[in-house]
């Protein structure tokens, strides 16, 4: 059966009750929890920052993955990290430097990401793979949760699976946006192994069955 991880993201929890939101998931069986950080620049809204990362780090043991959607990643990376990131995921659009900040990530003790918005071609990651442990592909045009899967990205999917697979990496391929049982099984079968999703986990009365769901259609692929 297919190894898949399931990231449910903390951007549709009940923000007067994080908490309980995070520790509801973490014993629902999630395998990741995904923290969305936007900077009110690079995407309108501003979310989370480091100080509430800090807060949330000891209500699971899972690992903490980042989603940095600001400008000027590699300053902020230092923070994310020190607050308990486990995996730390910057935008290729926001980077110039991108290999040196992917560089920078590993070497702060995270996994480093490169993530994608859904106009973004995949070559445009080809020659940092060497530091790439997870590649994140939006799903969506980032910013806000809840909206639909844009079925375009599918084709994108399977053509960062075939890069990967030539390249030899090990990299996660993490899909960001819409993500739910209507679509799981798409995302899956063009070769994503990793899942974001946040409105099909906490906008359902039963997280743990909403993870359980959205695994076993991604695992029977
Ligand atoms: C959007 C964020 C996503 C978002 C996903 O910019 O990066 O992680 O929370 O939400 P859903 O799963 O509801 O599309
Ligand atoms: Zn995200």
């Amino acid at each position: 059966m297919k190894k898949v991880h399931i990231a449910p993201s903390i951007l549709s929890a009940d923000f007067a009750n994080l908490e309980q939101e995070i520790r509801a998931i973490d014993e629902g069986g999630c395998d990741w929890v995904h923290v969305d950080v936007m900077d009110g620049t690079f995407v309108p809204p501003i979310t989370i920052g480091d100080n509430i990362l800090k807060a949330i780090r000891p209500h699971s043991k899972k690992l903490m993955d980042v989603h940095l959607m600001v400008e000027h990643p590699e300053t902020q990376v230092e923070a994310f990290a020190a607050a308990g990131a486990d995996m730390i995921t910057i935008h290729q659009e926001t980077c110039v430097h991108l290999e040196r900040t992917l560089q920078f990530i590993r070497s702060l003790g995270c996994k480093a990401g490169v993530s994608l918005c859904p106009s973004t071609p995949v070559h445009t990651i080809k020659n940092v793979l060497h530091c790439t442990d997870l590649v994140l592909l939006m799903s969506v045009n980032p910013g806000y949760g809840g909206q639909s899967y844009i079925h375009a990205v599918t084709d994108k999917i399977k053509e960062a699976r075939a890069m990967l697979d030539a390249a030899g990496s090990s990299a996660y391929l993490h899909v960001d946006g819409g993500v739910s049982p209507k679509t799981i099984e798409e995302v899956s079968s063009a070769g994503a192994d990793s899942f974001v999703a946040g409105s099909a986990v906490y906008n359902t009365p039963d997280y743990a069955a909403a993870i359980a769901e959205l695994r076993s259609l991604a695992e029977k692929v």
